[in-house]
This record gives C-alpha cells, sequence and structure tokens, in this order.
C-alpha cells in the first residue's frame, strides 16, 4: 500500500528540530510520496531544498494569499526560475483568503496576484494548487475565466456541493484533510460520498489541522493515513483501495 500526502509545509518552523524523523515515520506509515507547499519566494526555496534532499518529497512554488500584499515585483521571474528545476511539481499554494483578509484593493492585490500565478502555471505546464477560504464565488469565477489548458486542485475543499460540481466541470480535483475527520465535519462527507473518486485527492496540510484522534497536536504527513482511513469508511471500500485511488489521483495530476 502506497499513501500520498499531496499537501504539506514541511519547510515549516514546526520541523526544525526533528525533519529527518517526520520523514522516516512518513515512510514507515507506507507515505511514499509528499508534497511540500511554498507560500513566499524564500519559503518555496526552502521547499525546493528539502524535496532535493529527500527522494520522497516534491515542491510546490509560489505566493499564498496572505503574502500577495508584499509581492517582489520580480516575483514572477524568481519562481520560474525556481520551477527550472525538475522536483518542483506544481504552483502553490495560491489562491484568495478572504476570511483574514477584509480590505477591499488588498483583495483586489490577491486576484491580481492568482492570476498571474494561474498563468505562470498554464505556461509552464504545471497544475496549480488552490487555497480558497471564504472566497468561494471569486475563486470560482478565476478559475472559470483562465480554465483553458489549466488544470490544479482546490486544496483542503470547504465550499458547497454546487461549487464542487462547478470544479469538476472544470477538470479541477479537491483535496480533503483532517477536517473529513472531525465530529463536526458538516457537509464534507455528503461531498466526497458524491465526487467522482477520481477527483479526490488526501493530504494533511501539516503543521495545521491534525485528523483525529491527532487532533489539537502537531500534524504530519504519516497522519494522512487517518484521512484515507476514515475516507474507506465513507466509501465504504478498503483501505487498500483509497490508498490506490488517492496515489493515482496524485499521480495524473503533478505527474509524479
Ligand atoms: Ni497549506
Amino acid at each position: 500500500m502506497t499513501l500520498t500526502d499531496t499537501h504539506s509545509h514541511l519547510q515549516d518552523d514546526a520541523y526544525k528540530d526533528d525533519l529527518e524523523e517526520v520523514i522516516e515515520r512518513a515512510e514507515a506509515a507506507n507515505v511514499s510520496k509528499i508534497i511540500t507547499m511554498g507560500d513566499t519566494v524564500e519559503n518555496s526555496r526552502a521547499a525546493l531544498l528539502i524535496s532535493q534532499k529527500y527522494d520522497s518529497v516534491y515542491a510546490a512554488i509560489g505566493l499564498h494569499p496572505e503574502t500577495a500584499a508584499e509581492a517582489a515585483e520580480d516575483y514572477l521571474d524568481e519562481l520560474k526560475k525556481l520551477a527550472q528545476n525538475k522536483k518542483v511539481v506544481a504552483i502553490g499554494e495560491i489562491g484568495l483568503d478572504y476570511y483574514w483578509e477584509k480590505d477591499a484593493e488588498k483583495r483586489k492585490a490577491q486576484q491580481k496576484i492568482f492570476v498571474e500565478q494561474i498563468r505562470l502555471a498554464k505556461e509552464l505546464n504545471l497544475p496549480v494548487c488552490v487555497h480558497d477560504r471564504d472566497a468561494h464565488n471569486d475563486t470560482l469565477e478565476i478559475l472559470k475565466r483562465e480554465c483553458k489548458d489549466l488544470r490544479g486542485v482546490c486544496h483542503c475543499f470547504s465550499g458547497s456541493y454546487e461549487t464542487v460540481a462547478e470544479l469538476f466541470k472544470l477538470g479541477f480535483y479537491i483535496g480533503v484533510d483532517g477536517p473529513l475527520t472531525f465530529k463536526n465535519a458538516a457537509k464534507l462527507p455528503e461531498i466526497v460520498v458524491k465526487a467522482p473518486r477520481d477527483r479526490v485527492l488526501i493530504e494533511t496540510d501539516s503543521p495545521y489541522l491534525s485528523p483525529a484522534p491527532k487532533r489539537g497536536k502537531r500534524n504530519e504527513p504519516a497522519n494522512v493515513l487517518h484521512i484515507a482511513e476514515k475516507l474507506a469508511e465513507i466509501w465504504e471500500v478498503t483501505l487498500e483501495e483509497v490508498a490506490e485511488i488517492t496515489t493515482n489521483n496524485a499521480k495524473r495530476l503533478y505527474n509524479i
């Protein structure tokens, strides 16, 4: 059995003392591939360095919406340079975050940088990993407008079935993480039941969003197993089948 954690942040300070052990524990839990996401140019560079050190780790590079306001003028050139490395498999995580950003001007800045990075991904023939928090309408509108030759995933999906149906029409995937295992998972299990199985990825978003039974503790890629187990329960299939389906989906989207 092989699991893939399609969304983590291994360069986060949370792992500065024990990254080696974190990767070993992932391997022991059959998590044989991990994608670590960038959120600034510097942080993307750090993600790439980790991917160069460990065979099982791949990097995504990009500016997170929360850092969009501080984007340097040449950030696209910097990302393009990093993307020359073959361990870079996506542009991410990019998108819109209206939960933390209430200012209309700054939201506009997020939109601009989101679109620029989508176009970079298309130019480089890479998928995008999209962060959408409380910005479902604008995210969907941008993805629809830019959908030609675009592929990607809406990570940590938190929207409605109507939104997800639109995403599937665009050929997008959804990423599910720890919240699927929470008692207050709301409509997520229902969405996951209805979703085409070839459109679902599993991810931890570590060090955040630890799944039950690890909720409240630092998260790490080994815990993607708990999300796979929950998915097996919801889909009424074996853990091995979930591993195979979701790993194949990750392979197809990220070419890993
Ligand atoms: Ni993330």
